[in-house]
């Protein structure tokens, strides 16, 4: 079975008690659920990983390397500041697609660049949960998991 590994960065642990109106009021709980559910659905195992530190999440990817298939990476913060991240995920060249809760277009002007999506083949941004989902199909897509 194809192995998905998903990582959320700063401040998604948070999820239900930060800006609800910006992110919704489930928890980080619920997302790390439904993202099992979704995968295991579409035929995938699942790793999720959640850390505040861009160094852990830099770890993370190298140590995906030879050991995950497809990377979902919603880098929060540091989507907008890190080189490092879209770097390890070029170092390890395993297909990675970007999620981001809200819409990042249509928020603070500081939010509308990305580094990581550069290290991505797809961004998906405004969807919530559902992002996740779509990201997944992309990789359903991609492997042709039935
Ligand atoms: C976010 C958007 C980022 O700008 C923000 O810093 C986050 C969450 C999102 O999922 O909408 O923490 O990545």
């Amino acid at each position: 079975m194809k192995k998905l590994l998903v990582i959320n960065g700063p401040n998604i642990n948070m999820l239900g008690i930060r800006e609800p109106d910006i992110y919704g009021s489930k928890t980080y709980n619920d997302l790390h659920a439904f993202i099992g559910i979704t995968a295991n659905e579409a035929g995938f195992e699942v790793e999720c990983f959640q850390s505040n530190s861009e160094g852990a999440i830099v770890d993370k990817i190298q140590q995906a390397y030879e050991n995950f298939n497809g990377i979902i990476i919603n880098p929060a913060a540091y989507t907008h500041t890190s080189i490092a991240i879209p770097d390890a995920l070029k170092a390890v060249g395993i297909p990675a697609v970007e999620v981001h809760l809200s819409d990042i277009s249509q928020r603070e002007a500081y939010r509308r660049i990305s580094y990581t999506s550069k290290a991505c083949q797809m961004t998906i941004a405004g969807k919530g949960f559902e992002g996740y989902r779509e990201a997944i199909s992309f990789f359903q897509n991609l492997f042709d998991v039935k």
